[in-house]
């Protein structure tokens, strides 16, 4: 199946999966126009650089030259700064050697680049090293998208080839024992510093290896950014904080991109020290500064199928280690049903991230996980599980202009008939644009004054803090009224 389209669209080059060290060979860099390319430092990335057909021609001479001389596999043994080291004092020579004239900058460019090619992850290295990027996404050779402050730009990097770019992504895969290629074309992984990596390969891939990076935030956002960041308001997160301490159980809600995870990390923060936390994650993102927290991720199946360890399975091995709160990271499946068992059951405080674009269809998306997952119950008693479990669902949203918002923070209140009824606390409405084409809004409590969790607040002695809150929170119109609605 996968034969046929082999021929022209597959990476020719073998790549030994377990070599550490796969020079990302510059293979046909002459027949590359001379594009805008970064090759510079981080600080310069945002300039575009553009090279002469010379640099190019220097540098497959020069790289070549340094494959032909160095040994790769003991170049491998070496630490990475040491290796940079090696590999600087031959290309050195090599630039003596051969007489190449070139400038001082030109020729530590040249160097960074090797040493890029040789070492780390040859054009994607700026961009790696960029703290201000979400995310970075190659869709094939010649283009690559990177996030910025919420918008998606298109960057000048580029691969020499398809070749090279397949070859970064299985040196990234490699790294964490999993291989990509036409049998198995579709792999996660993880970056040594933490990031989370997709890469998805031809013949799936139409347009050659489609690689996409979720960086990740060395110290990760806290309610107090979002508040700077106005994603929430100061009462807002008092409301959040308290919703926390007083053990809710929490469903976040959002879109691709939209902030779930931050704002889970940021929910855990309000966890005190002496829980013992349980997290789920496909791919361990969160940061809890809990002392007591055992991390635990899944597993995909290997080249034969086995050795799967599912979400579900995590979720039910939890329940054995004698957890105070279980974190999961996303919740996309079966394990649905376990983890609302367990939040029903004594977990109360555990917290999970799913995909959703309101309070409402999260509701639905968790009906629909546990149908799918063929538990034989009807509508009506998932719907009473899921009202009796989470007590809190949290909105977030990326909106049009960029910028990411806790949109709604809503109760699950109770069932009315058949249907699961929802109550709104906090809302974000929209009520304009500037001339920026910023969004302009407001968030605002509904006037609920007394929400559902009110006797758990009571409990952890939060009533007066939580009151006040959602007093503030409130928006008067023009005649001095109260602006309700809280229905969900
Ligand atoms: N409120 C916010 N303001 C600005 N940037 C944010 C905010 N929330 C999240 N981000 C950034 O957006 C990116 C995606 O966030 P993440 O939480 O991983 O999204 P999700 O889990 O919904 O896919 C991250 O780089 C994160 O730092
Ligand atoms: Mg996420």
């Amino acid at each position: 199946m996968f034969g046929k389209r082999s021929g022209e669209s597959a990476p020719a080059r073998p790549t030994p999966v377990q070599a550490a060290v796969v020079p990302v060979t510059p293979t046909e860099q002459k027949a590359v126009p001379a594009e805008p390319r970064v090759v510079a430092k981080p600080e310069i990335v945002a300039q575009e650089r553009r090279h002469s057909e010379e640099y190019y021609d220097v540098k497959t001479t020069v790289f070549n030259a340094l494959i032909d001389t160095i040994d790769l596999t003991q170049l491998a043994k070496l630490e990475a700064a040491a290796a940079r080291e090696e590999i600087r004092d031959i290309v050195g020579e090599i630039i003596q050697i051969k007489n190449v004239v070139m400038s001082i900058a030109e020729q530590e460019e040249l160097l960074e680049d090797i040493c890029n090619d040789v070492l780390g992850y040859g054009p994607l290295e700026p961009l790696l090293a960029r703290d201000d990027i979400a995310d970075i996404m190659v869709n094939g050779a010649n283009t690559t998208y990177i996030e910025v402050s919420g918008k998606v730009q298109r960057t000048p990097v580029r691969f020499a080839d398809n070749a090279q770019l397949m070859n970064i992504c299985q040196r990234i895969v490699s790294q964490v024992g999993r291989r990509v290629d036409e049998s198995s074309p579709i792999c996660d992984a993880r970056l040594p510093d933490g990031s989370r990596v997709n890469v998805i390969a031809p013949p799936l891939a139409i347009d050659g290896p489609s690689l996409t990076i979720r960086k990740f935030k060395k110290d990760r956002l806290k309610l107090d950014q979002l508040v700077k960041f106005k994603s929430i308001t100061p009462d807002a997160k008092t409301i959040l904080e308290v919703i926390g301490r007083v053990r809710c159980n929490i469903l976040i809600s959002g879109g691709t991109g939209s902030g779930k995870t931050t704002l889970l990390n940021c929910m855990t923060g309000s966890i005190d020290n002496d829980e013992r936390i349980i997290t789920c994650e496909d791919s361990a993102e969160l940061q809890l500064q809990q002392p007591h927290v055992v991390r635990l991720e899944t597993r995909p199946p290997n080249l034969e199928g086995e050795g799967e360890i599912t979400m579900r399975d995590l979720v039910r091995n939890c329940l054995r280690m004698r957890p105070e709160r279980i974190i999961v990271g996303e919740v996309r499946g079966p394990e649905a049903f376990d983890l609302l068992q367990a939040m029903n059951t004594g977990h109360d405080g555990s917290m999970g991230t799913l995909h959703a674009n309101s309070p409402r269809e999260a509701i639905s998306r968790l009906e629909s996980m546990i149908m799918m997952g063929g538990f034989a119950l009807p509508p009506k008693t998932i719907r009473e599980m899921i009202t009796g479990s989470i007590d809190v669902i949290i909105q977030a949203s990326r909106l049009r202009d960029g910028s990411r918002k806790v949109t709604h923070i809503t109760e699950v209140v109770g069932m009315e008939g058949d249907v699961v009824t929802l109550q709104n606390l906090v809302v974000f409405e929209i009520t304009g644009e500037d001339a920026n084409g910023k969004i302009v809004g407001r968030h605002r409590s509904t006037g609920i004054a007394r929400p559902r969790f009110w006797e758990r607040a009571e409990y952890y002695n939060e009533t007066k803090r939580l009151a006040e809150a959602l007093a503030a929170a409130e928006v008067h119109d023009q005649r001095g009224q109260p602006m309700g609605d809280a229905r969900g």
